[in-house]
């Protein structure tokens, strides 16, 4: 590589949220750098391309490439070195105006909270094994799997199914049950800070606004509006949906629906990501593409599924 190819590819093109690749070989002709969504070429000019012969070739080059229907680019070396900032601002814009008469299949992604955006999923846990704790009941990482996902007053259901106690309350104890733990859990996240976003996420979110996505957030957990305020990314999203409003907990559709129909995107434009068995099927029953994290149950296996958010990459989901 020139040493401009390699600044042009260290410093912006292999981080970029659309995928480029290096050395892109069609038939008898090789490309410096090629967006295959995009279907446009990048090509870097140092002087030997400016005499008539080789302005002859070039040209040659860009019919036969024009003629599969790839777009090229050429840049003076140059201006990659006297206006680097320029160069990569010019690529940004012809590249997404190539992608907006092309139908992006994704137009959306939609992201649960708990154990995906941040690791509050532990703390969900914690708050109820401590009431778990105290009514003398069995409660483990095995039986919190079922909760994942679903509501307050659900989740104390299954609990109490669990221990054969689901007759034993009264609605209003039940509902001073779920006071204590909500309690509980506000008192645990109270330290909450933006470090407490999980790797992967700030870049995710940060790529596909960039691609022109809007960004949902589909939490059942009535204290998401506060976790979100506490992590510092409320504002980054176009629709966060309320979970008060929401009457069905997942596996139920209702809650991704709802947030597909308030960005005025279709489902099938649209992808979820969760960390739940009861969210990956809430999902699919919605018409969307799933993104599992770590889904550790797979009755549903989710269309993408990952170990954790750090293995989240833009540039793969839109290839
Ligand atoms: C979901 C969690 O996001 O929110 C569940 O996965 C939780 O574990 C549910 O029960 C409801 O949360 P909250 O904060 O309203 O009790
Ligand atoms: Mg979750």
């Amino acid at each position: 590589m020139t040493k401009e190819e390699k600044q042009l590819w260290y410093k912006f093109l292999c981080d970029y949220p659309i995928k480029f690749t290096r050395q892109k070989i069609v038939e008898k002709y090789i490309l410096d750098f090629y967006c295959s969504k995009a279907k446009l070429a990048i090509e870097l000019d140092g002087s030997q391309h400016y005499t008539p012969e080789a302005k002859e070739y070039d040209q040659k080059r860009t019919e036969f490439l024009q003629s599969y229907g790839i777009e090229v680019i050429r840049i003076p070396n140059g201006d990659v070195n006297r206006n680097f900032q320029g160069v990569c601002k010019y690529i940004d814009i012809r590249i997404k105006e190539k992608l907006k008469g092309k139908a992006m299949n994704t137009k959306a992604i939609i992201f649960d909270l708990d154990g995906v955006i941040t690791d509050s999923a532990r703390y969900h846990f914690a708050a109820w094994k401590e009431l778990a704790g105290r009514l003398g009941y069995k409660f483990d990482e095995d039986d919190n799997e079922r909760l994942k996902g679903v509501s307050r007053m659900d989740s104390l259901n299954i609990i109490l199914e669990i221990n054969g106690a689901l007759d034993a309350f009264t609605e209003a104890e039940k509902e001073a049950l779920c006071t204590e733990k909500n309690d509980n859990y506000v008192n645990l996240i109270g330290g909450v800070t933006p470090e407490d976003i999980l790797p992967g996420i700030a870049k995710f979110m940060q790529d596909a606004k960039a691609a022109g996505l809007k960004l949902a957030v589909a939490s059942v957990s009535k204290n998401a509006p506060a976790l979100l305020t506490s992590l510092g990314i409320i504002d980054q999203f176009d629709y966060i949906a309320d979970a008060r409003k929401i009457s069905k907990s997942k596996p139920d559709p209702e809650i991704f629906s709802v947030c597909a129909e308030s960005l005025g995107i279709a489902p099938e434009n649209c992808i979820g990501v969760e960390d739940s068995q009861a969210g990956i099927e809430a999902i699919k029953a919605a018409g969307m593409k799933s993104i599992g994290i770590n889904v550790t149950v797979t009755s549903v296996t989710p269309d993408m599924p990952l170990s954790s958010t750090a293995e989240l990459d833009f540039a793969k989901l839109v290839d």
